[in-house]
């Protein structure tokens, strides 16, 4: 078991090296700036260059290759940490102690348990939603369920007042206590309810989406096994088999690197959904239909569908010259930030090579998937054109045995801990998005009434 943890550590460290070696990439402290606003941007199209705003909580440095978490590297949190750890990173700021870990982690785990919100979703024909489709329908029935233990109930989150606290403002019976103990409910902070909320979804996203994978299979959902960890979970709730050790650290860190990554579509999407002050639950539904597109998040099931359509190591290249010829993209390749090698695709192809053991083997799709790369960046790679975080997860998640229809909602499931802790970190200094659009239409067109109209010419293209 240990051996095989070492093993992924080890494989972690040498592309950590690699990366390093090639393109240099540490995050850069001379890029901390105090931001003083309005700032002066180039913008082009789809934002590109724009500055959605100030944060704390990740960084991207697209010119050498690297990510960081709240300043932590993601190579060391992917080698040394979890994903409890990495979501208690993101949301409150810094690395927890012993005991946080201990009690963030057994609250993610409680949270794991939505029995009357995968109740509701059995009620809809799971079986033919797009899995995308039914994981934003969950996360509006889990709005629906749990603002109220948010608001009123939240047993875990109720604030106590210590009887040493002035201005009390009542109080409850004492239970025969040999010292009488005081619990005050008090009316949370709207910043503990958005964390309670965020925290239930990291969870509940997980649970709905392990329930939407069986449910397409004609499955009843599972509840999360206490014995296990996040991951552990994940993986169990979603096959039914308990995963062995290798199984549960490759998803935890497949969980950790699609954690959170700049201000990337479904993050913006997040966020201008959470900036007109909607609740937190309308807001990840917001990154979730961003997230759903074969651009973004949808490309890693895009990925397998062409790996199997190129079908041999032998007919990479001819594929490879045919698709550029059409000016087609390929898909797993190229970003909007990342001009060199994604640090991301770096941990996941030798997890990919790894897991392509695993339960469901991927017959030769990994040998495809490295011929594929080597011909790419040879072609493109002058453009910074290379892989990215989609690239190989497929492979990571098949051998994982996921089927191909949840990889982009098993990619949500970690962006999850992203969206919430930038909406929080978002909402401490809120405005409301509001960007300004070119016009480029007509104007001083006179209406004419409709008995009077020709049709219109369509202008060829
Ligand atoms: N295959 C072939 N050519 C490409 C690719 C690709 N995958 N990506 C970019 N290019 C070329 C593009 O044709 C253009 O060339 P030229 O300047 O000669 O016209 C140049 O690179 C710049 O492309 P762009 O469209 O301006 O780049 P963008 O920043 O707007 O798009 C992207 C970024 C990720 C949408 C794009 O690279 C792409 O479509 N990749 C394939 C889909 C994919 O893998 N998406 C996952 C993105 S990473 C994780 C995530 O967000 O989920």
């Amino acid at each position: 078991m240990h051996f095989e943890s070492d093993r992924i550590t080890r494989l972690i460290l040498a592309a950590s090296k690699k990366a390093h070696r090639e393109t240099g990439a540490s995050p850069d402290s001379r890029i901390v700036k105090i931001v003083e606003w309005p700032v002066t941007c180039t913008v082009g199209p789809g934002l590109e260059g724009a500055i959605a705003c100030e944060s704390k909580v990740g960084y991207v440095n697209g010119a050498q290759g690297g990510l960081s978490y709240r300043g932590y590297d993601i190579f060391d949190l992917c080698a040394h940490s979890n994903y409890e750890e990495v979501c208690f990173l993101l949301l409150i700021g810094n690395l927890p102690s012993k005991a946080e870990l201990r009690g963030f982690s057994d609250k993610l785990r409680d949270y794991l348990h939505i029995p009357d919100v995968l109740r509701q979703l059995a009620g809809f024909p799971i079986e033919r939603m797009n899995p995308m489709a039914a994981l934003r329908l969950g996360t509006n029935l889990m709005r629906h369920e749990q603002t109220d233990l948010d608001f009123l109930r939240g047993k875990a989150d109720e604030a106590k007042i210590g009887t040493d606290e002035d201005s009390i403002p009542m109080e409850t019976l004492p239970r025969g206590e040999e010292h009488a103990i005081y619990e005050f409910r008090r009316r949370q902070p709207i910043r503990d309810r958005n964390l309670a909320a965020c925290c239930r979804l990291i969870s509940g996203v997980a649970s709905m989406a392990a329930a939407i994978a069986r449910m397409r299979e004609g499955h009843l959902p599972l509840a999360p096994d206490p014995e296990l960890s996040y991951a552990g979970n994940v993986l169990y709730m979603t096959s039914g088999e308990r995963p062995s050790a290798e199984e549960t650290r490759i998803m935890d860190v497949a969980l950790i690197l699609h954690a959170d990554h700049g201000m990337n579509a479904s993050t913006f999407a997040a966020l201008v959904v959470a900036s007109t002050l909607a609740d937190v639950y309308s807001s990840v539904s917001a990154g979730i239909g961003a997230l759903t597109g074969p651009l973004h998040g949808g490309a890693n099931e895009q990925v397998m569908h062409m790996l199997r359509g190129i079908g041999s190591v032998a007919n990479v290249k001819p594929w490879v010259k045919a698709t550029l010829a059409e000016k087609k993209r390929v898909m797993g390749f190229g970003h909007r930030v990342y001009k060199v090698y994604d640090p991301r695709a770096r941990v996941l192809a030798p997890l990919a090579a790894l897991s392509g053991r695993g339960k469901v083997a991927n017959k030769g799709l990994f040998q495809i998937a490295a011929a594929l790369e080597t011909e790419i960046a040879s072609r493109l790679g002058k453009k910074g054109i290379f892989p990215n975080v989609d690239f190989y997860s497929g492979l990571v998640y098949t051998g994982l045995g996921i089927s191909e229809r949840m990889f982009t909602p098993m990619f949500a499931v970690s962006r999850v801990a992203g969206w919430t802790a930038r909406i929080l970190e978002y909402l401490k200094n809120n405005r409301i998005f509001r960007p300004r659009v070119m016009y480029s239409g007509a104007v001083d067109r006179h209406y004419v009434p409709i008995a009077a109209r020709r049709p219109a010419r369509r202008k060829k293209r």
